[in-house]
């Protein structure tokens, strides 16, 4: 199990590029429920500002017509929760999602009104296409002549590690038949209070068809958080997790009595049923319950939660992958690639 029941705060995230999100957002901790928003807004931040990040923010590859579009939602309990998509000139999408749970009746807004609401509520207008990701974009409409169908067909997320640059999107002389793939960071904070709030950002999958909303924003999809009962937080393919409510389903597992474990694996097993699996899918949860006990579960090999406690900072591969044989790497692809790590505490090193 990733974490077993304490009553101490603790913070994790989806992917080993999480680890440095989760400690920018650690150094909010506090007491009150502004303290855990802070938490949560710190650490999508972080990673949206990672241009490294090739799934996120301004390192996140744009849609099949070269324009950016970024999603993101924060929750703290059904009745407190807001989400932007398609945001098309602001970097930190979960912080106008945060804008919008506090000062507005909605759970969602999209596209240019959802830009709009950020200009008046102050937050910096700015290009968030970098050219790194300008230049993925050009090469891929050189490759498939911009077919309208986004690069869904062979795009899988595989992380390879806290000492790789926090690139998913692999080039294809890794491992032949998966060159990229493209993912979320989904957070689940708990504070000295036990109290609980979850965020997710992402760009989406890279190369969509614009106007594509994946599970991110979605309450339910991409996060949950049931107070007194617990959270999650899903990442993949974003129309699979949809699909099922990953989020919304393994805490209402939870809700029913099952244990973390139990939640995460029968929510990817859904997804497993629900679903023929292609080549490109990969879906992940990781689930958190009132008392601070956390499980992972994936369909495939190449998801890690990243996690960070007083004492803790650490990378790990999820309780259960449904499918350990299918789609690992060839020994040649994974030569080179870090592996799980421990990382310091960078307050004891
Ligand atoms: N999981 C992120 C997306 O599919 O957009």
């Amino acid at each position: 199990m990733i974490r077993s029941a304490s009553n101490a705060p603790c913070f994790v995230g989806t992917w080993s590029f999480a680890l440095p999100a989760l400690e920018a957002g650690w150094s909010c901790l506090g007491e009150d429920e502004l303290a855990i928003l802070d938490m949560v807004e710190r650490a999508c931040a972080h990673a949206d500002a990672n241009p490294a990040v090739d799934s996120v923010g301004f390192g996140g590859l744009p849609d099949s017509s070269g324009v950016m579009s970024l999603d993101g939602a924060i929750m703290l309990a059904p009745d407190r929760v807001g989400g932007v998509c398609d945001l098309r000139h602001h970097l930190h999408p979960v912080s106008v999602s945060r804008r919008v749970m506090d000062s507005t009746e909605h759970s969602l807004l999209c596209g240019e009104n959802a830009d709009r609401f950020a200009d008046r509520h102050g937050f910096e207008r700015r290009s968030i296409l970098s050219s790194e990701a300008r230049t993925a974009w050009e090469s891929w409409v050189d490759d498939r002549h911009g077919r309208d169908r986004g690069a869904t067909q062979d795009l899988r997320p595989v992380d390879p590690g806290t000492s790789s640059d926090g690139r998913l999107f692999r080039p294809s002389s890794l491992d032949g038949a998966a060159p990229a793939g493209h993912d979320t960071i989904g957070v689940l904070a708990r504070d000295r209070g036990q109290r609980m709030a979850a965020g997710c950002s992402t760009s989406g999958l890279p190369f969509k068809v614009p106007g594509r909303v994946g599970d991110s924003p979605i309450v339910g999809h991409g996060l949950y958080v049931v107070p007194g009962v617990g959270q999650a937080t899903a990442t993949g393919t974003g129309e699979m997790i949809s699909g099922v409510c990953a989020s919304f389903l393994a805490t209402e597992f939870l809700r029913r009595g099952a244990s973390v474990v139990d939640s995460a694996t029968e929510t990817v097993r859904r997804v497993d049923e629900t679903y023929e699996l292609e080549p490109h899918h990969q879906v992940a949860v990781i689930v958190m319950d009132c008392d601070g006990a956390i499980s992972a579960a994936a369909l495939r090999p190449g998801f890690r939660v990243a996690i960070v406690e007083d004492g803790r900072r650490e990378v790990l591969d999820p309780d259960v992958v449904l499918h350990p044989e299918d789609g690992m790497l060839p020994e040649s692809a994974i030569e080179g690639l870090a592996k799980p790590t421990n990382t310091p505490n960078p307050e004891e090193s």
